[in-house]
């Protein structure tokens, strides 16, 4: 595989480019507003920048990088020529489904068509194609470029060479891939969105504080962040959406997501993107301050 198209330029979308267009694949990152793309490509040259500045990556490197990276706002143009589309858009059922409709039309024969999804079922996501054995799920955790597992999930009717090929390939990026079946939340967050639910259950509670219960998972357990920032980081809606598919998919209460979570989320308090969550969050800084709701 040489030509990679990846559908969606946002955090994760962004991440992937990178981590190809580095290991000399080209990339075509697609996203349906010219300005996302526009910030996309600043961000992967940021992020590189990081890399050279502690000598993992040589300037020659970045460059010749960056320049194998194209950008399209049009999915059909984006993926005329891909062997593997990597769709990374926003985490809504609906509009995945809608894309990969458009991505069985508009890829080639034989293009492998993956989903970075987090939760979404990747069976439900091959159904809507004509190709559900070229379909996989290929998911990457953020920061991708520093992040080394990918989260390989077989839908019900991925082939076994398809999953050998996402495999390989994964290696070849310099990631650990591990293979799962398609059930709700997959290996990943089927686990850590209870731990998170529950460190935000512990707060509700008033066990413990913010700081209190990141402190715990940071210098207890070798966690390099705590419960509480890391669904920050993660996005609270992201978390919420997650622990509903688990609640729904499997129908037992235990994933139910906490109240207070449901009221962050209802309220716009979404963690780093909306400035505010468990922690608030001023640009430019790395300063970690519990958000005067919670002192
Ligand atoms: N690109 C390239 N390099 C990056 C980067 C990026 N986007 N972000 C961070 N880095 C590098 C930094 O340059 C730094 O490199 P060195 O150690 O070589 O100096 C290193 O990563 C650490 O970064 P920082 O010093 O800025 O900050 P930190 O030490 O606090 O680490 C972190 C930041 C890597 C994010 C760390 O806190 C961490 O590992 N957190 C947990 C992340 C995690 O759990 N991710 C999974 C989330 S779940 C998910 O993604 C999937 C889902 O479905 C919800």
């Amino acid at each position: 595989m040489q030509n990679i198209s990846v559908i969606g330029a946002g955090t994760m979308g962004n991440g992937i480019a990178h981590v190809f267009a580095q290991n000399g694949f080209s990339v075509t990152l697609v996203d349906v507003m010219h300005g996302q793309l526009e910030k996309a490509m600043v961000t992967i040259g940021k992020n590189m920048d990081r890399q050279v500045s502690k000598g993992t990556l040589t300037a020659e490197a970045k460059a010749s990088a960056l320049s194998r990276i194209t950008t399209s706002t049009i999915v059909a143009d984006g993926v005329g020529n891909a062997e593997l589309v990597v769709e990374a858009a926003t985490e809504n059922i609906d509009l995945k489904l809608k894309i990969f409709q458009q991505l069985d039309e508009a890829a080639p024969k034989g293009c492998i068509l993956a989903s970075n999804t987090s939760s979404i079922s990747i069976t439900k996501i091959a159904a809507i194609t004509k190709r559900p054995d070229l379909v996989i799920g290929m998911h990457f955790m953020n920061p991708v470029p520093v992040m080394k597992l990918v989260e390989v999930i077989n839908g019900y009717a991925t082939h076994k060479e398809v999953t050998d090929k996402i495999v390989s390939l994964s290696n070849t990026l310099g990631k650990v891939p591990c293979v799962v079946k398609d059930y709700p939340g997959f290996i990943a967050n089927r686990i850590l969105m209870p731990m998170i639910n529950e460190a935000i259950y512990s707060l509700y509670e008033g066990v413990a504080g913010v700081e209190e219960i990141d402190t715990v998972m940071k210098l207890g357990m070798a966690h390099p962040m705590g419960p509480l920032q890391l669904a920050d980081f993660i996005g609270l809606d992201v978390c919420y959406s997650i622990l509903n598919v688990l609640y729904q998919g499997f129908g037992n209460q235990k994933y139910a997501p906490c109240p207070l979570l449901v009221n962050m989320v209802i309220a716009g308090f979404k963690g780093v993107k909306s400035g505010e969550g468990f922690y608030t969050y001023t640009a430019g800084s790395k300063d970690l301050i519990v958000s005067d709701r919670f002192k």
